[in-house]
């Protein structure tokens, strides 16, 4: 038994903030922020609009694209790093608002490795018949989370939600999934507070993303070339028996360095940093589904999903489309 994907839906909210709009809040210029990460703009959720609010959108237009009643989805996964609420969970939130009553719901949080964690954890319940169809949903508003006054971060991400509709086939949909983590490297990149730790953390700086960039940038082009390399061998595939590469949008030079050691060209790699810039958990699936819509990837075509992020957490998806 098999996943297939059913259907995809993505979602940016409407307000944008562009590079020039950064110029103007902190030490930072357009052309330093194309070069170095290729990113051009980010949306960012209105004043009251949550994460929930963003998944919805895009778990509604992956069930429209599927064709599906609602009521029929037995599954609810939600990758996220930015949860409405401590509890309940995101995916519980999400279940109410479809209108979608007694089937498990819960969150996965793997930072930007989410997605593809959560697309692992939905496979093995329909694998094992747990489940017949499942939503998995990667959403998030990190602009919660980020320091607008520090210019090693603020200018990297952005809010959004992708979602994927899985369903039971006889036919080849994920082949496998790949998914790792290392602890050690916690304060590479992190929040400082949360829920247990520094609860009362009065501090924006403790509050938001804090990150050595440099080190991992270096971690995750090593990384995601070697998660590459597993996913083919699982498979006994080689490189050329990949049609689309579809990787988490971080920044386009770890993209196309991952993309060129697979030697991958910017043609075979589905490429939308530039219009969201780092959404995380959102990422992978926004990708999937704009090169779904927009034609590029077909029916019979094998694809690779990846992630790198926060923990650290890696991952990989290996596709028949
Ligand atoms: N505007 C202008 N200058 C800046 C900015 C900015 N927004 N941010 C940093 N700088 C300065 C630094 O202060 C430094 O100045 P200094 O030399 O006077 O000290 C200089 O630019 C160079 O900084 P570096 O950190 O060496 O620049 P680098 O080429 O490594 O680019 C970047 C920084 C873009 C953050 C890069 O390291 C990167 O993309 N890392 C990966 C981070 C990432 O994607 N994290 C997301 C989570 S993990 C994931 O999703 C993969």
């Amino acid at each position: 038994m098999y996943s297939r994907i059913i259907g995809t839906g993505g979602y940016l909210p409407e307000k944008i903030l562009t590079n020039l709009d950064l110029e103007s809040m902190v030490e930072t210029s357009d052309e330093w922020i194309r070069e170095r990460t290729g990113i051009q703009q980010r949306h960012i959720a209105a004043d009251g609009q949550t994460t929930c609010d963003l998944a919805e959108q895009a778990s509604n237009r992956a069930i429209e694209m599927a064709g599906i009643d609602a009521s029929t989805i037995d599954l609810i996964i939600v990758a996220t790093t930015t949860p409405d609420k401590t509890f309940p969970s995101t995916a519980c939130l999400l279940q109410q608002r479809l209108n979608i009553h007694g089937c498990p719901a819960f969150d996965v949080q793997a930072v930007c490795s989410g997605f593809v964690y959560a697309l692992s954890v939905a496979d093995q319940f329909v694998k094992t018949g747990m489940s017949k169809r499942a939503l998995v949903v990667g959403a998030e508003t990190l602009s919660r989370i980020t320091d607008w006054s520090d210019r090693n971060t603020c200018v990297l991400f952005g809010d959004g939600a992708g979602a994927v509709l899985l369903e039971a086939s006889e036919e080849p949909g994920i082949l496998s999934t790949h998914i790792h983590a290392d602890g050690q490297y916690e304060e590479l990149l992190h929040v400082p507070s949360g829920v247990s730790k520094l609860p009362s953390a009065d501090t924006v700086a403790e509050r938001s993303m804090q990150m050595k960039g440099n080190e991992v940038f270096k971690m995750a082009v090593n990384t995601l070339s070697r998660i590459a390399k597993e996913t083919l061998e699982a498979n006994g595939m080689q490189k050329e028996d990949i049609d689309w590469l579809v990787p988490h949008q971080a920044n386009l030079r770890i993209i196309m360095g991952t993309a060129k050691k697979l030697k991958l060209t910017e043609d075979q790699t589905v490429i939308t940093v530039h219009k969201h810039a780092n959404t995380s958990s959102a990422s992978v699936p926004m990708a999937l589904d704009e090169a779904i819509r927009d034609g590029r990837i077909q029916r019979g075509q094998t694809l690779l999903l990846e992630a790198f992020g926060g923990g650290f957490t890696w991952g990989s998806a290996l596709i028949k489309y």
